[in-house]
């Protein structure tokens, strides 16, 4: 994938930025900005377990990354005074890595498994039976001497996340019981995370700025406190620290993310469509082959900000740019007939 500042992957390999988002995570609810009716879903949940003395149903959360899955599912461990355990889809290779995580678990701790749609299927399998009632079917040996064997386990919950529930098998999505979205963030929501970020980081915003920021972190909070760093290097090297509306709209210059939070590639695609397609509509494989992206990374990077905002429609036919995005590229519609008018 481009190199970009608004990229919405966790931090990976870097592991001074990875210190830098687990210390700006917040720990429980009420330190948890946005995501209101969520919340109120899982703080009902959270209760009634407790009450019952039993475990958490298991959970799926799904949408856009960056949008803090990973975040609540420790607010959620937290809140229930469990462990949590992180792992990923694609790490769990085998059955056998799958058995010794749920085998080293205990009453009540939490399985966080992220883009669970990546779960191989004999793995996926093995998952069925523990999370229906919290049984590891094992098979010993091979060949006529096989057997099979069926261990107990701890009553565990599972926490899965995935950019796209279409991908998941309709088995295992079944055996969730609560499946929630998480929402774009409100710009006002935003704001208020670059604000708690600035003051656990000790740098200096004014609301302005603030809220300059917040327009331009397509309303996701991992973005938002990404551009909150490179603005404070700007603000360090150019300036005395201090990040105001001048500084923030400067460093958002240097950095090419423009008023709606937009960035070279995202330009790039609406007017690949508009040029190459009058507008679309255009098949999304069609239009990674025209940008060099993957299919993959349109769908999830690239179209559900472009969505949100109004910019890009989804049809039968393909993807279409909208009214909108004509005018904030500053491109004039040949044909205005066959782009919708949003
Ligand atoms: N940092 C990242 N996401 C956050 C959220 N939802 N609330 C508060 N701080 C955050």
């Amino acid at each position: 994938m481009i190199e970009r500042i608004i990229n919405t992957d966790a931090a990976a390999d870097d592991p001074i930025e990875q210190e830098i988002e687990f210390t700006l995570r917040p720990r429980d609810f009420t330190n948890y900005i946005g995501q209101e009716r969520l919340k109120q879903n899982l703080q009902l949940a959270i209760r009634a377990a407790k009450k019952r003395g039993e475990p958490l149903d298991h959970i799926l959360l799904y949408g856009p990354p960056g949008l803090g899955k990973t975040t609540m599912a420790t607010v959620i461990a937290n809140e229930m005074g469990a462990q949590i355990r992180i792992t990923s889809g694609p790490a769990v290779e085998r059955a056998g890595d799958l058995a010794s995580l749920l085998t080293n678990l205990q009453d009540g701790d939490i399985l966080f498994i992220d883009e669970i749609h990546r779960l191989h299927r004999v793995v996926e399998e093995v998952l069925y039976s523990a999370m229906e009632d919290y049984k590891l079917d094992i098979m010993l040996g091979k060949g006529p001497s096989a057997r099979s064997l069926r261990l107990d386990l701890p009553k565990f919950t599972i926490i899965g996340a995935t950019t796209r529930t279409g991908a998941l098998a309709a088995p295992l999505r079944d055996r969730f019981g609560m499946i929630h979205r998480l929402e774009f963030y409100k710009p006002s929501e935003i704001q208020q995370i670059i604000e708690r970020a600035a003051s656990i980081l000790n740098v200096k915003i004014n609301k302005l700025a603030a809220e300059t920021l917040a327009t331009r972190a397509r309303l996701t909070p991992r973005i938002a406190n990404r551009l909150l760093k490179r603005v404070r290097d700007y603000a360090d090297v150019n300036g005395d620290g201090i990040i105001d509306h001048k500084i923030s709209t400067q460093a958002l210059e240097l950095l090419e993310v423009d008023e709606l939070g937009l960035d070279p590639a995202d330009r790039m695609l609406l007017l690949a469509i508009i040029e190459n397609y009058k507008g679309g509509p255009v098949g999304v494989e069609t239009l990674a082959a025209l940008i060099s992206e993957e299919r993959g990374t349109i769908e999830d990077f690239y179209e559900p900000y472009l969505m949100q905002i109004g910019l890009l429609e989804r049809t039968p036919r393909g993807r279409k740019v909208t009214h909108k995005a004509y005018k904030h590229l500053g491109k004039k519609m040949n044909n205005p007939g066959q782009t919708s008018l949003v």
